[in-house]
C-alpha cells in the first residue's frame, strides 16, 4: 500500500491491533524457558536490548520538546510506540529471569539513571539545534527512527536464529511484528517528509552521515553496543544481512542514494577485537 499523506500512515498504524496483548503474554510458555539451553554469550545481548527498549522513554520525552514531537500525527503514533517498546523491555527481562538470570527489580530506573552525562548534555544540545532548524528536521528524525527500527528488527531476527531457543523465538516473533509496524510508520513518514523538500533531504543525509550510530550507543557504553553488533552480525554473513535488509532499503529514500554509512559502521565494529 502506498501512502499519500502522514495522516494515511497514522490511520494504517492505528488499524493494526496490538500483538503483545495480555492474552499473548499469558499464553507464552514461560515454564518451558528453563528446559532449553541459552548460550551465555547472548545474555549481554539480551540485557542490552532490554535496556535500549526501556530507554525509548527517555528519547520519547526529548522528542516531545521538538517540533517533531509536537506534530499531532507523529505524537499520536509515539504515544503508542513508547508503550509498545516498554513491553518489549519487560518481556526480555522476564525471559532472562525465567532462564535463571536474576535482574534488579528496579532495572528500568537503574538504566535511566546510568545514561551518561555526556549523552544527556549532547542530546540537549541536539534538541535545541533541532528546534532552530524547526519543522524541516522532522524528515531527519523520521529517517533516524526508520533506521533504528529496521536495524532493531533485524537484530531480533538474528538473535532468534542464533540463540535457537523455542520460547525466545515465540517472544521475539511477537516483538518483531510490532517492530515491523514501527518501521513501516517511520519509513513512510520519512519518505513523505523527505520528498517534500531538497533541503530536508540534505539535512537528513548530512546528519545520518555525521551522527548515525547503532541504536543505544551513547546512552549505553559503546563497548556494549559493539559486543551486541559483533555477536549478532558477525562475519561476511552479518554484514551482507545489514546491507540487504537495512542499507539497501534506506538508499531508496529520497536523497539517500548510495548511502554506505550503515554498512561501513557495522564493518568497522566487526573489525575491532573483543577481549
Ligand atoms: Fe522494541
Ligand atoms: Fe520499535
Amino acid at each position: 500500500m502506498r501512502f499519500e499523506t502522514n495522516k494515511e500512515v497514522l490511520d494504517w498504524y492505528e488499524r493494526q491491533p496490538r500483538v503483545l496483548t495480555d492474552e499473548f503474554i499469558g499464553n507464552i510458555n514461560w515454564r518451558d524457558v528453563k528446559n532449553h539451553p541459552l548460550d551465555a554469550r547472548f545474555v549481554p545481548v539480551l540485557l542490552y536490548m532490554r535496556d535500549v527498549e526501556a530507554l525509548t522513554d527517555v528519547y520519547y520525552k526529548e522528542l516531545l520538546r521538538t517540533p517533531t514531537g509536537k506534530d499531532p500525527i507523529i505524537s499520536k503514533f509515539m504515544e503508542r510506540w513508547n508503550v509498545e517498546e516498554v513491553t518489549h523491555g519487560e518481556l526480555i527481562n522476564r525471559f532472562l529471569n525465567e532462564a535463571g538470570i536474576e535482574t534488579d527489580e528496579k532495572w528500568q530506573t537503574q538504566v535511566k539513571k546510568q545514561v551518561s552525562r555526556f549523552y544527556t548534555i549532547n542530546s540537549y544540545i541536539l534538541t535545541t539545534l533541532t528546534n532552530l532548524v524547526g519543522k524541516q528536521f522532522t524528515a531527519t528524525h523520521m529517517t533516524f527512527g526508520a533506521i533504528h527500527e529496521m536495524s532493531t528488527g533485524q537484530g531480533y531476527r538474528r538473535l532468534m536464529k542464533l540463540a535457537d531457543h523455542p520460547v525466545l523465538t515465540e517472544i521475539l516473533t511477537g516483538i518483531m511484528r510490532e517492530e515491523s509496524a514501527h518501521t513501516r510508520f517511520y519509513a513512510n513518514i520519512a519518505q513523505l517528509e523527505l520528498g517534500k523538500s531538497p533541503f530536508a533531504q540534505k539535512v537528513a543525509r548530512f546528519v545520518v552521515n555525521k551522527f548515525w550510530s547503532p541504536v543505544g550507543q551513547g546512552a549505553k557504553p559503546k563497548k556494549q553496543t559493539d559486543y551486541t553488533i559483533a555477536t549478532l552480525f558477525n562475519g561476511k554473513e552479518g554484514l551482507d544481512w545489514i546491507e540487504r535488509n537495512v542499507s539497501q532499503k534506506i538508499r531508496a529514500f529520497p536523497g539517500f542514494d548510495g548511502l554506505t554509512k550503515i554498512t561501513d559502521t557495522i564493518s568497522k565494529i566487526q573489525n575491532r577485537k573483543f577481549a
